[in-house]
């Protein structure tokens, strides 16, 4: 099962959301994987792969150096593509990271109409795999398009202001685009929300309003707290780092909430 975490929405907690389901998933045993398609590389960072650092080991196991191979002609010289994943510390939980490559390569895999090369990628990795887990930079752009269109199931952060509800039709209506034209399978898996404070009047009205509206707003919401910057600082995800912390709890309950979700939405 494949999941992208998208919300063109910068900061409202996709590379959170992304690494802390994905740690769940593994630490509940089941084999996952992340790939990080935000040149940002903040999902790596978050993994234990620091991509901007000069340093680096094996730059080129990234997922830019897997679409940029997939995409090329010279299938003799081709590598598996488990030969681009990482182990990460943690057990079970691999990472196809981010590169700065990923810039570069935007404009001709575009040009080229390459925009199917990362479902290929991962259905050649689908047996290694159990999850799945995209993270997606803050647009509706080449990258955020190829993983939706690599996907199974879309869940969408929403942080619970005004802007994020101005943005939220229109992304709404981009995902009926996509999957009209290029993913009749792909789900809206839900909304999630994130960084809710029930001591404040607005979210809770603002979540009022997407649920009048049908919107397929997730039982489970994510509190705000200072353990997510902690965690990513420490680089170990919640269940790692803080297993009894209630914002831990909640993202498992998020877990077992999505694993048992009907797609009855779009
Ligand atoms: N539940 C939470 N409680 C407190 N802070 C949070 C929570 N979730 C996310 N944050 C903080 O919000 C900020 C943005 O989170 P994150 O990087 O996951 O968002 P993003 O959508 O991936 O951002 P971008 O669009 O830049 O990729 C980070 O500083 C993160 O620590
Ligand atoms: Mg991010």
């Amino acid at each position: 099962m494949r999941r992208v975490v998208f919300n063109q929405k910068g900061g409202v907690g996709k590379s959170s959301i992304t690494c802390n389901l994905a740690a769940i998933s593994a630490d509940a045993g089941l084999r996952t994987l992340v790939v990080d398609l935000d040149v940002q590389g903040n999902a790596s960072y978050y993994l234990g792969v620091d991509i901007h650092c000069p340093q680096m080991i094996s730059p080129e196991a990234s997922i830019a150096h897997l679409l940029r191979q997939s995409a090329s002609a010279w299938f003799s010289s081709a590598q598996p593509a488990i030969s681009f994943v990482r182990e990460t510390h943690f057990p079970k939980l691999d990472l196809l990271a981010a590169s700065p490559l990923l810039s570069t390569i935007a404009p001709e895999l575009e040009s080229r109409y390459k925009i199917y090369k990362l479902r290929e990628v991962l259905d050649e990795l689908s047996g290694e795999y159990d999850r799945i887990f995209i993270d997606t930079p803050p647009n509706f752009n080449f990258f955020s398009k190829t993983a939706l269109i690599a996907a199974d199931r879309v869940l969408i952060p929403y942080d619970c202001d005004s802007f994020s509800k101005q943005g939220l039709n229109q992304l709404l209506e981009n995902l009926v685009d996509l999957k009209q034209d290029h993913n009749p399978k792909l789900a809206i898996e839900g909304i999630v929300i994130n960084q809710f404070n029930p001591q404040a009047r607005l979210p809770g009205e603002l979540i009022a309003q997407l649920k009048n509206e049908n919107l397929p707003v997730l039982e489970t919401y994510l509190t705000s707290s200072v353990k997510m910057k902690e965690s990513h600082h420490a680089r170990q995800p919640l269940i790692y780092f803080a297993r009894q912390h209630k914002l831990t709890q909640q993202y498992q309950t998020l877990f077992e909430e999505i694993e048992k979700v009907e797609h009855a939405f779009v």
